[in-house]
Order: structure tokens, then C-alpha cells, then sequence
């Protein structure tokens, strides 16, 4: 964490009150109700939680709601508990046996919907397979798919078997691949032949087999055939998905896990070069998501929900498959990108489907805005009643846009703050009941205890900026990184531990202030993590596919800020001596090579070549000066602790 001061510039006073409209239908718009709620979690935290799982189904109950051993939590311990059951058989067994589940739309425009009672099928027929193949209770299975029902039906088989799955997001490189599967040890992978992105066939399975080449733990690959082209296997490790479910059978008789049973790893980025894989287990997180789901969404039996988050985020796991499918929902999902082939695909799958409500990034939706008005006003939106964002803070100007353009201003919003670590939402509106203000994720959930402090753990004042921390553990909270419960110690829970006032802190790495009335507004991240459209990278990360080229002997990644994409990644590099470089053709390979080893979601937009780079007398490089000459070009702050003044100069220069 850095020492500076955090200095909030935004200043938006606006406040908008739920619609009539909204509120008449709304599951929750008696603020009688919410103050009940509110109190029972402030008073009583504990009967709150208790309360929230008593919403899912339990073999067996807890004995224990919380035990705390700071910094470890176990939720409901000793209950019993299976997520797929709760997302599927619960709902085969009553009226919603035949509701719709799934609609998907592939980019190409090939459509498929499954109801309950037919995803229940498919996702044993799942279970059975990798039963058939081998795979037990607390087995990793790894996922690289795209955004295809499959992938979902792939997840809830792993949970359904007590097998945790590590879903790994389709647009990384078989470096990032293989180091996930490597770190969780996975003995499974599941991918597909293609998936189509901007109407190309993009090889998922190639990716894939190269991957699995340096993964000695694999014994089992299951390819999904994506399109009609025949797909053939080309090791004795490898097996068609429609061959291992043929003949299977399509029951499948879930038992009971732990509560603590791990449920998923999910790899995020943290500020060192190595991922983290934040370990979730079953009975807390699936509270969680089941909770916030159906609160922050107010959801509805007819509701059509359309998250556009890939299922290889924290998103795509809590409010595509676990929130969603335990409430029973419908969820709609979408293949592609958003914009393709033109600027009214969104619109027209809101328009053909009826999504009621859209869950979907700010830099998706700056993205909207300048694509232009006339896209979405070509359509009928009128089925939408609710609009959620995530990811990044938005913008007060793209937040009005999507209220007015989008939302009719009937439209209530809710700015949804939460992280991979947090398993599922934490501040947010209750969209019949809070007042929204542009750009603040308004209040923390109820059950949910957030602060803004100093670096000491004092309070801050109104509107003072300050360090986000959560000062109570919650269910869905991630149990430890796999693998390496000391750094979890050390980046979660080192600076705010215990003392005579409180139980320890969970230091978010994140900034924010609170305003007079209560409100959260999220000022982005303290630590070396950078948001780029939507997409959280450590800047470590890329530094090291960096210096992993031969030409580069050192180098140091800063954002900048991006009207659209929130941030970009700007690079600085020093070249190694005696190496004899084209400078523009380096420039771009060295694009390539950081998009070969990470994914080009990590492609800087920019390449900075220097003499050496800006460093502590201790070594360390100053990335804040760096940041300040991107951003203005003058540095002001404080240089007392720089090695080599000179560098400066060169950096300046290279404007
Ligand atoms: O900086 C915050 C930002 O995204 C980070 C978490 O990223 P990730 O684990 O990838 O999860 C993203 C999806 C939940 C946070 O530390 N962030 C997330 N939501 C918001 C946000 N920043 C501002 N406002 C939000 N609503």
C-alpha cells in the first residue's frame, strides 16, 4: 500500500429517487421492511446471515453460524450442502421445472435455451462423465471455455460432484493458461474446438494444447465441439465432450458437501507478478450470491437477466451461474462481443429477448455512449426495469447517459462495488428503496460492515479520501489464496489486525471516501492493480512479460487514464546493452510478446524506451513519477528519495 494522500476531485450532489413505476412493482420498496432488515443485520449479524441461508437448500444443518480465527472464517459449519442441487434440482422439483434457465445467442446468431429440468440434465449427464473419467470430490478441474451454455453446464457438473472448479478466462494465453493449471494442479481440463470473437474462429483448443503440454498433472482433456465441423482427438488424454455424455446417464443423485467444501478457485491479479488463486467455498459464498442477487436485483419470476460478464470473472461466476440459478431465474447470455457486427447488436438481443434487466461494465458502457445515441434509440428497451454496473468506478457523465438513454429515467441504478475476494456484491443500492447519486455505489449491503480509514485505521472524515476496508467478516468472503495462505495473511489482513477495537480489517486496496450522508464513492485502486476495461491486471504481471524479452532488461508499467477503456497501460523499458534494436519493430513485438504471455486484454498501449528507470535509493522504482509525467509531464511531488536525478530528465525528454 502507498503513503500518499488520497485526494477526491469528483463532486456530484444529484440524487434520484426509484421511480414510481419501480417501486410499485418492486420486491422490496417498503422502507419499513428495509429498516427491519437493516437492524436485524446491525444488531444481530449473525441471525441476518442465518437468516440469508436459510433461503437455500441444506442436507444437514450448521451447528456453528461463524467461527472466526482471524484471518480465517468458517460459515455455517457442519451444515451440508451441494451448490448444483440448489441451482437446479430445487427448481426441477417445483413450478419452474419448465422455466426457461438459459438463452444464449452465439455471435455467428445461432441460438439455444435449456429450461431447469433440461440444464438438470445435461449438467448430470456432465457429472456423470467426469464420475466415468475418474474425478472425485476435491479434484481441480480447470474450465477454458468462452461464453456458451456448455461452460456453465461444465461448472455446476464439477460442484455437483464436489470437484472445484478453475474457470480461466477464454481470452488468456496458453502461458497464463498452463501457470493456473500448473498452481491449482488440476487433474481435468475443459475446453472447446473454437469460439467466435468479432466473427472470427479464434482456437481455443490449440491454446489449450499447448498448455497441457507443460502440465503433468492433466490426465483428461474434454473438448466441446463449438460448431458443426467435425473435431477429431489427437492424444489418448483427450475425449470429445458429446462422446463421454452419450451414453450417460441424465440423473445424477447430489449429495451433501461441506459447507466449507471448496467450491471454485478463480485466479485475479494482485500487485507481484504471480496471480492470485482466491479459494471459495460452497455454503457462505453461495448465500452470498444468492443473497445480493435477488436483493440488488430485485428479481422477479419473469425477469430476463442479461449479465454481459464473461464467465472467466468473479461476475460470470455469482451473477451468471450461482446467484441466477439458485434464485431460479432466467439468465441471458451472449457469445460475442457486444458491438459486432455493428454498434446495435446490444440493443437488438435486449430488444429480441426482453431482457429486463442488464448487468454490464462502465467501459462497455462509455463505449455505448460514444458509438452514439441513435444505436439503442433504433430500439425498443422498454422491457428494461433495472440497470446494474461493476467493475470500475463510472463516471457521473456515463452514468446519466445510461439512465436517460438506456433507462428512460425509469430505470433505477445500481452501481455494484465488489471484488473477486468478496465472492459477491458489498455496497450497492436496494434499487425500490435507496436514492442513487452518479458515480457512488451508494451503501454498503445490509449484513455488510464497510469504513473508510487512514492509514493508521482511524476513521476518516466526510469526504476525506481514505483506505475501503470491511471490519467483519461475510460469507462469501474467499477462504485463503490456493496455495499460499501467507500471502493471503499478508496483503488481506496485515495492515488493519486486531486490536482492542476490533476484531482486524480486511484491507480492500482500494480508495474511497464517504460522503454526509453515508454514500461510498469508490476511488479506485492504491495498490500496483490497474482496471483496464473492466479487467483488473497487476502491473507486475506485465512488467514480467516484459523482462522475460531478451532485448529488455528492466521495466516499470503505469496507467493512465482513458476516456473509454477507464485505463491504459503505459510501459517503460530500459534495453539491455550491447543489443542491437530497431526501436519501432521492438515496439510492437514487444506488444505481441506481452499478448502472447498474458492475453491481449494486458497489451500496453504504449512503449517508452529510457536510459534507466527512476529509483529509490533502496532500488525500488518510483512508478508515481512516472505516473506524473504521463499525466502532466511536470513532476511536483516529492523526488528527496530518487537515485539517479538524471533519468528524469531522459523520461521528460521522451515526450
Ligand atoms: O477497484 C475495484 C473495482 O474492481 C476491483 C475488483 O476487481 P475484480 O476482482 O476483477 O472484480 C470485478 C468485479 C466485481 C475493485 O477492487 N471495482 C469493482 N466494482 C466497482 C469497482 N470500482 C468502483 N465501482 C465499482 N462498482
Amino acid at each position: 500500500m502507498n503513503n500518499q494522500n488520497i485526494t477526491s476531485l469528483l463532486q456530484e450532489d444529484r440524487l434520484f429517487e426509484p421511480s414510481e413505476q419501480f417501486k410499485q412493482n418492486a420486491s422490496m420498496s417498503s422502507k419499513k421492511e428495509y429498516d427491519d432488515i437493516r437492524k436485524l443485520a446491525q444488531e444481530h449479524p449473525l441471525e441476518f446471515w442465518e437468516k440469508q441461508a436459510q433461503n437455500l437448500h441444506w442436507f444437514e444443518s450448521w451447528k456453528t453460524i461463524l467461527e472466526w480465527d482471524y484471518p480465517h472464517a468458517s460459515w455455517f459449519k457442519e451444515g451440508k450442502i451441494n451448490a448444483s442441487y440448489n441451482c437446479l434440482d430445487r427448481h426441477i422439483n417445483s413450478s419452474h421445472k419448465d422455466k426457461i434457465a438459459i438463452y444464449w445467442e452465439g455471435e455467428p446468431g445461432d441460438t439455444k435455451s435449456f429450461t431447469y429440468s433440461e440444464l438438470h440434465k445435461q449438467v448430470c449427464k456432465m457429472a456423470n462423465g467426469l464420475l466415468s473419467l475418474g474425478i472425485q470430490k476435491g479434484d481441480v478441474v480447470a474450465i477454458y471455455m468462452g461464453m456458451i451454455p456448455e461452460a456453465i453446464i461444465a461448472m455446476l457438473a464439477c460442484a455437483r460432484i464436489g470437484a472445484t472448479h478453475n474457470v480461466i478466462f477464454g481470452g488468456f494465453s496458453s502461458d497464463s493458461l498452463r501457470d493456473r493449471i500448473q498452481d491449482s494442479q488440476a487433474k481435468c481440463l475443459i475446453t472447446q474446438d473454437i469460439v467466435f470473437r468479432k466473427g472470427v474462429e479464434l482456437s481455443l483448443r490449440q491454446t489449450a494444447q499447448e498448455a497441457v503440454l507443460q502440465c503433468n498433472s492433466i490426465q483428461h482433456t474434454i473438448i466441446f465441439q463449438r460448431t458443426k465441423h467435425q473435431c477429431s482427438v489427437s492424444s489418448d488424454i483427450d475425449i470429445l465432450w458429446h462422446e463421454l455424455i452419450e451414453n450417460q446417464p441424465d440423473n445424477h443423485i447430489a449429495q451433501g458437501f461441506d459447507s466449507e467444501h471448496p467450491l471454485f478457485i478463480l485466479y485475479t491479479s494482485g500487485s507481484t507478478g504471480k496471480p492470485k488463486g482466491l479459494l471459495h467455498t460452497t455454503g457462505g459464498y453461495l448465500t452470498q450470491a444468492h443473497y445480493t442477487f435477488t436483493r440488488v436485483f430485485d428479481i422477479n419470476n419473469e425477469d430476463i437477466f442479461f449479465c454481459t460478464a464473461d464467465i472467466g470473472w468473479i461476475t460470470g461466476h455469482s451473477y451468471v451461474t450461482y446467484g441466477p440459478l439458485s434464485a431460479g431465474a432466467t439468465i441471458l447470455i451472449y457469445e460475442g462481443v457486444l458491438v459486432y457486427p455493428d454498434a446495435h447488436r446490444i440493443w437488438n438481443i435486449i430488444e429480441q429477448y426482453k431482457a429486463t434487466i442488464l448487468y454490464t461494465a462502465p467501459t462497455a458502457i462509455r463505449t455505448f455512449m460514444k458509438l452514439g445515441d441513435q444505436f439503442p434509440l433504433a430500439h425498443n428497451l422498454s422491457s428494461l426495469r433495472l440497470l446494474g454496473t461493476v467493475g470500475e468506478p463510472i463516471n457521473p457523465e456515463a452514468w446519466i447517459w445510461y439512465k436517460s438513454i438506456i433507462g428512460k429515467d425509469m430505470c433505477p441504478i445500481v452501481d455494484t462495488w465488489w471484488q473477486t475476494e468478496t465472492g459477491g456484491i458489498m455496497i450497492a443500492p436496494i434499487p425500490g428503496i435507496i436514492a442513487t447519486k452518479p458515480g457512488s455505489a451508494t451503501l454498503p449491503l445490509p449484513g455488510i460492515l464497510a469504513n473508510v480509514v487512514h492509514k493508521d485505521g482511524s476513521q476518516c472524515d466526510i469526504n476525506e479520501g481514505g483506505y475501503l476496508v470491511i471490519m467483519s467478516p461475510w460469507p462469501g468472503m474467499a477462504r485463503t489464496i490456493y496455495g499460499d495462505n501467507e500471502r493471503y495473511k499478508k496483503v488481506y489482513w496485515s495492515e488493519y489486525p486486531p486490536n482492542t477495537e476490533h476484531q482486524g480489517y480486511y484491507f480492500t486496496g482500494d480508495g474511497a471516501r464517504i460522503d454526509k450522508d453515508g454514500y461510498f464513492w469508490i476511488m479506485g485502486r492504491v495498490d500496483d492493480v490497474v482496471n483496464v476495461s473492466g479487467h483488473r491486471l497487476g502491473t507486475a504481471e506485465v512488467e514480467s512479460a516484459l523482462v522475460s524479452h531478451p532485448a529488455i532488461a528492466e521495466a516499470a508499467v503505469i496507467a493512465k487514464p482513458d476516456d473509454i477503456k477507464g485505463n491504459v497501460l503505459i510501459a517503460f523499458v530500459t534495453i539491455k546493452k550491447d543489443v542491437n534494436v530497431d526501436i519501432n519493430s521492438l515496439k510492437q513485438e514487444l506488444k505481441d510478446h506481452v499478448s502472447m504471455h498474458i492475453g491481449s486484454i494486458a497489451r500496453p498501449e504504449d512503449i517508452r524506451f529510457t536510459e534507466s528507470l527512476p529509483k529509490t535509493r533502496s532500488g525500488k522504482i518510483m512508478r508515481r513519477l512516472l505516473r506524473e509525467i504521463i499525466s502532466t509531464g511536470i513532476i511536483s511531488g516529492d523526488t528527496t528519495t530518487l537515485e539517479d536525478f538524471n533519468v528524469l530528465e531522459h523520461l521528460r525528454e521522451e515526450e
